[in-house]
C-alpha cells in the first residue's frame, strides 16, 4: 500500500488566509495542517507517500517535509498544474502507484481515529470512511441500504442521510482507469464522488464508520474547530502520560 496526500486547490473559502500561502500549510493548533493527515498514513505503516500540490507553493512542502527521512519514510512530490478537482489530482499518482493499492487522504482532513487496521486489511475494490454529522450538505453524502453504500451525492441541497464521506479513500489500481473515463462535473472538476459511485455500481465499495472526531479545515469555522479538536486531543494525551 502506498499513500497519496492531496494538497492542491486554491483554498478560496479561506479568503485572505490563502493569499500568500497554501491552505494545507496553515496552522491547525500546533502543526501545519498537512502534518495531521500525513500522520494518518505514517501511523498505518505506509512508507511511500506522494504529496501533490499546486505549483505556487510546492517548494514550501518540500522544505517542510523533505525527503521523508525524518519521518522514517520516503516522500515524492508532484505538481497539479491547475485546480481540476480531487480525481484529476489523483490521476497524477498513476506512475507512483505502479499498480499497488493506494490510501488517498485530503490534506485538510483532521481525524482523531487511527486507520492502521483498515489500511492493512484492504485488498481490492475501494473503501470509504463515513462520519455521522448534523448537517452533511457541505460534503459527499452516502446513502446506505442493507449494510451497503448504494449512492453518494456530492454536496446535496437536501441530504438523504447524515453520513458525510470523509477525505480518506482506499483504492485498488483500477481507480486510474475509472478516472480516465470521468467527465467534468457542473463545477468543471473531476469529482472523487464520481469515482466512488463507479465502485459502488460495480459492487466493489466497502465502508467503515468513523467514531472519533473528524473535521475538514477548509472554511473559517472548520479551521477553527479543527484546531480546537487537536488542542483537546493533545492535552488529553499529555495528561495521560
Ligand atoms: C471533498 C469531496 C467531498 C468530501 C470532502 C471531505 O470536498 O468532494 O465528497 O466529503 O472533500 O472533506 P471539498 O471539501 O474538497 O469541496
Amino acid at each position: 500500500m502506498k499513500g497519496v496526500l492531496l494538497c492542491g486547490g486554491t483554498g478560496s473559502r479561506l479568503g485572505m488566509l490563502t493569499k500568500i500561502t497554501n491552505k494545507h500549510l496553515l496552522p491547525v493548533y500546533s502543526k501545519p495542517m498537512v502534518l495531521h493527515p500525513l500522520h494518518i498514513l505514517l501511523d498505518a505503516g505506509i512508507k511511500d507517500i506522494l504529496i501533490i500540490s499546486g505549483p505556487e507553493h510546492a517548494g514550501h512542502f518540500l522544505r517542510l517535509l523533505g525527503s521523508g527521512k525524518n519521518f522514517n519514510a520516503r516522500f515524492m512530490y508532484e505538481i497539479q498544474d491547475e485546480a481540476g478537482g480531487i480525481a484529476q489530482a489523483l490521476s497524477i499518482a498513476k506512475d507512483f502507484a505502479d499498480n499497488d493499492n493506494i490510501a488517498v487522504i485530503l490534506g485538510d482532513n483532521i481525524f482523531e481515529d487511527n486507520f492502521a487496521k483498515d489500511i492493512k486489511n484492504f485488498k481490492t475494490g475501494a473503501k470509504i470512511f463515513l462520519r455521522k454529522i448534523n448537517d452533511a450538505k457541505r460534503f459527499g453524502v452516502a446513502e446506505i441500504k442493507d449494510g451497503k453504500v448504494v449512492n453518494i451525492e456530492e454536496k446535496p441541497k437536501n441530504p438523504k442521510t447524515n453520513y458525510a464521506v470523509t477525505g480518506l479513500y482506499l483504492y485498488d489500481a483500477k481507480v486510474f482507469d475509472i478516472i480516465k473515463r470521468l467527465k467534468p462535473s457542473a463545477r468543471g472538476e473531476l469529482e472523487i464522488t464520481d469515482v466512488n459511485n463507479h465502485y459502488i455500481k460495480n459492487n466493489e465499495m466497502g465502508f467503515s464508520i468513523v467514531s472519533g472526531f473528524w473535521s475538514d479545515a477548509g472554511t473559517f469555522d472548520s479551521l477553527f474547530n479543527a484546531s480546537k479538536l487537536i488542542m483537546e486531543k493533545e492535552k488529553k494525551t499529555k495528561n495521560a502520560l
